[in-house]
């Protein structure tokens, strides 16, 4: 199969790991006779540089035009201050919303061999869960601004029933799969937005008479996610508590640096680890590639190429039990480079 692939290496360590994920795709298209195509694409601090514009309109037209989008990270702290709508940030947020990417896919996944999580063993048995995360609306896209004196600031949280409605409906699919129970994720006891939410989904919820719907404030969620974490199946949340409860998640699975996301539209599809730029590891060869290697495993899933999808994470899987690791996810002495795990991934699939 051909598939035009836009690559955005993006900032800090996002070149590096994107480097190890195109090696080990390449080596899933010479086992499957697949002809991936990459067009490098500028965004964040890059683009910011070199064209003034975090989110360029060559950018978006090329991503428009292609299968499908891997992104690394965006960031560096020399654009921290700039306006609004001109920090690396925002070019990752307006290709979101240009691409209308409203639902973000979030697996938590842990795997046992990995001892870095300070929460007990005990707790992480059975934790396996997804967060569905609205990305292209709420606080995040509603109008912003302040005051003239600038003393005072405000963001609005905007939400309407289409757009709560078409997540929803991706939520309760995912259920159907898996452990048929929805979590919605909200602050119902004070805002009106969550309101908004509630109601809606509850309605979708007559329609998958058999998946069980319960209801957590944001608070009491982000205390369970760590009491108890293996009563979630997926969690359906807005876009800003989506964003929190996702990092607080990584310190289940030992790492940041593991976690892989989709964020998928009607018509496009972009897939990116969850973690930043770590700037201060730019260049180290020591960022690990875990998490943009899944990413990538998550978009030949949407390519319907199971088969593919199955063998890189039997190579990813392989790599932790042998303990061929970043050091973010084992002793220090021990671990490899970021390019040495790419290398090791490469070869576990090549030798299939
Ligand atoms: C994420 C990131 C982004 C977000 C930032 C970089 C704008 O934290 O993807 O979780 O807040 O959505
Ligand atoms: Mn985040």
């Amino acid at each position: 199969m051909i598939k035009n692939i836009s690559v955005i290496e993006g900032d800090g360590i996002g070149p590096e790991i994107i480097q190890q994920t195109i090696k080990v795709l390449n080596s899933v298209a010479i086992k499957y006779d697949h002809d991936f195509r990459y067009q490098n694409v500028l965004a964040g601090s890059k683009a910011i540089d070199q064209l003034g514009n975090p989110m360029p309109e060559e950018t978006i037209n090329n991503c428009l035009k292609s299968d499908a989008i891997l992104f690394s990270c965006v960031g560096d702290p020399k654009h921290d201050h700039n306006p609004r709508g001109m920090r690396p940030e925002d070019g990752l947020l307006k290709l979101r919303k240009k691409m209308d990417l409203y639902c973000n896919i979030r697996p938590i996944i842990v795997f046992p061999k990995l001892n870095k999580s300070p929460i007990k063993k005990k707790l992480l048995k059975k934790v396996d869960f997804i967060i569905y995360r609205e990305l292209t609306s709420g606080i995040y896209f509603g109008k912003k601004g302040r005051s003239e004196n600038g003393e005072i600031a405000y963001d609005y949280c905007i939400y309407s029933k289409k757009e709560i409605e078409r997540i929803g409906e991706m939520a309760f699919q995912a259920a159907m799969n898996r452990k048929k129970k929805v979590t919605l994720v909200d602050k119902a006891n004070v805002l009106e937005t969550s309101r908004l939410w509630r109601e809606i989904i509850q309605k979708i919820s007559l329609d998958y008479p058999n998946v069980n719907l319960d209801f957590l404030y944001i608070d009491n969620a982000a205390v369970q996610i760590i009491m108890n974490p293996e009563k979630f199946d997926i969690i359906l949340t807005d876009n800003m508590f989506g964003d929190i409860l996702s990092d607080e998640s990584c310190v289940l699975t030992s790492s940041l640096g593991l976690l892989p996301s989709a964020s998928i539209g009607k018509y496009q599809a972009m897939f990116e680890p969850i973690h930043g730029s770590y700037p201060q590891a730019k260049g180290k060869n020591i960022a690990n590639p875990l998490g943009c290697i899944l990413s990538a495993s998550m978009m030949l899933e949407y390519f319907g190429m199971h088969k593919e999808k199955n063998i890189l994470e039997a190579a990813v899987k392989n790599s932790i039990e042998n303990k061929v690791c970043t050091q973010d996810i084992v002793n220090i002495e021990s671990s490899y480079t970021t390019e040495e795990v790419g290398n090791y991934i490469e070869k576990y699939i090549l030798n299939q």
